[in-house]
């Protein structure tokens, strides 16, 4: 049998290639020949270009698909979207064996697995293929996120804030622009242009005027634009920034978090990046809604002024859940911590 483990790992760095907005997972598939030659790779660039298995095909030899391993980081789909099912198109191609890590969780294009091994394919999980653990869990996290959306029917929630090295988001008398350097807030920039919206409450509208756009560090936008949404009863004023930046907002004149969030849901939104301020923050941390934590912490000391989060229900230190961290790093002065919710409390 061909090296399935490397190929896993392959699929997964060509994943991680794909966009995390669009409603589309993240893919990567690696073409292994019956020799364990590696005869094509691909991955899914985001909602209307072809998917990973598809770009896979097309860059192969047909001849040396005969009796191929399709490796991928999640079960090839079954339905016909803006593209045809990839499983019809592995079975046409003559792929003998696919390996995938992960199950697909959506009801509407999930079943090539099931298919595949009704017309005579050998269908294997990575982990009964024998990939080592290490492998199959980083194949599964590339795609995790939007796997967790899918079977919550809810978006992934990531909660932004920069703060103070002592937890502060504005000082004493209000001034918060700006706390992170330039790096973070590039940074900050990147992470928005990868999310299908951005949310903020009334409060950072009205104190902030922020026009929520995604830009880089030269201040051009950024290729992908997130809808703009404001979250709270009070009205966003006529001149408000983000009303005459280019693409689309919303505004969701509600506290309740869960039906701005069935909103955004029906409205196709997969990922959302919760940007504060510490009300609404606080608010979607308080009610279990925040599935990815982004600290941006700044070595700056305000001793007073306004905290990035405030009453979480927690009486107790035993009481306060401790988040996994996932990443750690400087960027220019600060430091970014990404963490995620504690297992099970997905
Ligand atoms: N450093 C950072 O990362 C960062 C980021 C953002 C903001 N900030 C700072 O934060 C400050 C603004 O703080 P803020 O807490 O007032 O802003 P906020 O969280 O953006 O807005 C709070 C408002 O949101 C509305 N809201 C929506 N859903 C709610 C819910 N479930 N529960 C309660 N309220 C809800 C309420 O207004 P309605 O009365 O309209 O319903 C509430 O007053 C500014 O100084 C800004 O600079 C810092």
């Amino acid at each position: 049998m061909p090296d399935v483990s490397w190929a896993l790992g392959r699929a997964t760095e060509l994943a991680e290639r794909g966009p995390q907005h669009g409603g589309n997972p993240r893919v990567g598939c690696v073409l292994l020949a019956a020799d364990g030659a590696v005869v094509s790779e691909g991955w899914h660039g985001g909602a209307g270009t072809a998917h990973a298995e598809a770009a896979a095909l097309a860059g192969a030899d047909p001849a040396r698909l005969r009796g191929a391993t399709a490796v991928v980081t999640l079960e090839p789909c079954h339905h016909s979207g803006r593209t045809p099912p990839c499983s019809r198109a592995l079975h046409a191609a003559g792929i003998a064996r696919v390996v995938h890590a992960v199950g697909d969780p959506d009801p509407v294009a999930s079943g090539g697995a099931r298919w595949l091994a009704g017309q005579g394919v050998d269908v294997l999980t990575a982990e009964d293929a024998g990939v080592p653990v290490d492998v199959t869990g980083r194949a599964a996290r590339v795609s995790a996120a939007w796997v967790t959306a899918m079977r919550r029917r809810r978006p992934w929630v990531v909660g932004k804030s920069a703060m103070s090295l002592d937890g502060r988001v504005a000082a004493a008398d209000g001034t918060s622009r700006w706390i992170t350097g330039a790096a973070a807030r590039t940074h900050a920039h990147t992470v928005r242009a990868d999310v299908d919206a951005v949310v903020v409450g009334t409060g950072t509208v009205l104190t902030d005027d922020p026009a929520l756009t995604a830009r880089r560090a030269d201040g051009t936008l950024a290729c992908h634009q997130p809808l703009r949404v404001v979250v709270g009863r009070r009205a966003v004023p006529p001149g408000a920034a983000l009303r005459q930046a280019p693409g689309d907002w919303l505004h969701l004149p509600t506290r309740d978090l869960r039906a701005a969030l069935d909103q955004l849901w029906d409205a196709g939104v997969r990922r959302v990046l919760v940007e504060g301020g510490p009300t609404l923050l606080s608010r979607a941390l308080r009610e279990h809604l925040v599935d990815e934590l982004h600290a941006y912490l700044a070595p700056v000391l305000l001793g007073g002024g306004l905290p990035a989060v405030t009453d979480l229900g927690v009486s107790t230190l035993a009481g306060a859940p401790r988040w996994r961290p996932v990443t750690t790093r400087t960027l220019g002065e600060d430091l970014l911590v990404v963490a995620h919710r504690p297992e099970g409390d997905l």
